[in-house]
């Protein structure tokens, strides 16, 4: 029973992702593409809310981080060095009778196919980069690899920066960028996709200070996802086992999420030690203690779609107490993909819709962006619209309106109303906000 509520859980979260623009399948047209997703205006405004938030915390609003947009195509001697050519693979399986192939570390039964019972062949390392080639000629000289994680991207401009900027240490770099594997079983939505989006830092310090890093940024992890709205109580932190490292990392913690598929990992905070640099014969001349250094890495590591999808989660509310139920998004403001939708309380008189137009929607979407404008049916119907969507404010202008000025705001969390002038709407916003 408890599966089932789960699996609806998801079930309703995906269809409301797809009927109200968030997210749809991508190539969906054409019967779709597995492990590739298009996110919609209302989606694309949800991660455009959630990269900024990340770039203000670790990058902007600190002086010891620098920024890069390195290109997704990259000389496949990077990939190389980084021993993702050799060791990026997962285990898999393959059926015999049907073909189909599985990850040999997620089935349950290791000899018979979970689809059409055939017999599985014995496990075979799969690599999970995407190849390509670049220009005319097809030959292995014209390889390259689709980036499967951001972080090359940024060791490979740690001499640029360090020329450029002369930071000290220690210092980050970070990127938010797209990151592509080709995943076996690509599966749960959102959850593990071929093509999807990292927002990653590496922080050089001095060997003997990693440790401090490490639980500083695992402080910082979590203070963001807080900040951000996930619900903190279903996440935990899981002390990855030494068996189970990924090829460069001497440490990670990882950050699981109760989705309701399960616990599983949201972002992970790796030591990478001096792996990466020393593979790129890369090296930092450190003049406080008079000597070359390889610097040593810890890193931050958050996949957006995730983010988007344990933020979803969290937000993902239904009252059940009144006739129907009503699903409503508890985003914070902040993060609300709408802020506010203004309507005139009927359509069918242009005094309103004039007022709502003119001296609220145009003043308000002008400085804040995210507002909508809905004149559709009732105003019963446009509340449950706009907080199936988590917009925290619907405005309504009224008669007394064009008397006093004044515009009803109506709570999407509490439904309570309240009075406020048209003049101190900005204000009013602004307030929540941060
Ligand atoms: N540079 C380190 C690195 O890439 P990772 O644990 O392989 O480490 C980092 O990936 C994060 O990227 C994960 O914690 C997750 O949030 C996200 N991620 C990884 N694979 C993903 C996939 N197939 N689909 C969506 N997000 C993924």
């Amino acid at each position: 029973m408890a599966k089932e509520k789960e699996n609806e859980l998801m079930e309703k979260v995906v269809s409301l992702c797809k009927r109200r623009g968030f997210i749809f399948q991508g190539s969906e047209i054409y019967g779709g593409l597995a492990g590739t997703f298009d996110y919609g205006d209302l989606g694309g405004e949800l991660l455009h809310n959630i990269k900024n938030s990340w770039w203000k915390k670790f990058v902007s609003s600190r002086r010891d981080m620098y920024g890069i947009r390195a290109a997704i195509l990259m000389n496949s001697k990077v990939w190389e060095a980084s021993g993702h050519v050799a060791g990026f693979a997962d285990p898999m399986v393959e059926c015999e009778k049907c073909k189909r192939r599985f990850r040999a570390d997620q089935i349950e039964d290791k000899e018979k196919c979970a689809e059409c019972g055939g017999k599985l062949g014995e496990p075979k390392q799969f690599n999970m980069m995407f190849k390509t080639q670049i220009g005319a000629m097809e030959d292995s000289s014209a390889t390259v690899y689709l980036r499967p994680e951001t972080a090359q991207g940024i060791f490979s401009n740690f001499k640029n920066t360090v020329d450029a900027y002369h930071p000290k240490l220690p210092f980050g770099m970070a990127q938010i960028g797209k990151a592509f594997r080709n995943e076996i079983t690509p599966r749960d939505f959102i959850f593990r996709c071929r093509e999807f989006e990292q927002m990653e830092i590496e922080y050089f310090v001095r060997e003997a200070d990693w440790q401090k890093y490490f639980e500083y940024f695992k402080d910082q992890m979590n203070e963001w996802m807080e900040d951000i709205g996930i619900d903190m109580s279903k996440v935990h932190e899981l002390e990855v086992a030494p068996e189970d490292l990924a090829h460069y990392s001497k440490r990670t913690v990882d950050f699981e999420f109760d989705y309701p598929f399960g616990k599983k990992e949201l972002f992970g905070l790796a030591y990478r030690g001096n792996f990466d640099l020393t593979n790129h014969k890369l090296e930092y001349v450190d003049e406080e203690a008079g000597e070359k250094i390889t610097p040593h890495v810890i890193e931050p590591s958050f996949g957006v779609d995730r983010a988007f999808l344990a933020l979803f989660l969290s937000a993902y509310n239904e009252d059940t107490s009144g006739e129907e139920p009503r699903v409503f998004l508890k985003f914070k403001p902040k993060m609300a993909p709408i802020l506010a939708c203004v309507s005139p309380l009927l359509k069918n008189k242009p005094e309103l819709v004039e007022y709502a137009e003119m001296k609220v929607f145009t003043p308000l979407k002008a400085e804040f962006g995210r507002i909508a404008y809905d004149d559709n049916g009732n105003i019963g119907k446009r509340y449950r619209r706009q907080d199936e969507i988590g917009t925290p404010w619907c405005i309504v202008v009224d008669f007394d309106t064009l008397t006093d000025d004044s515009v009803t705001i109506r709570d999407r969390d509490t439904g309570t109303q309240e009075r406020v002038k048209v003049s101190d709407l900005s204000k009013f916003i602004k307030e929540r906000l941060d």
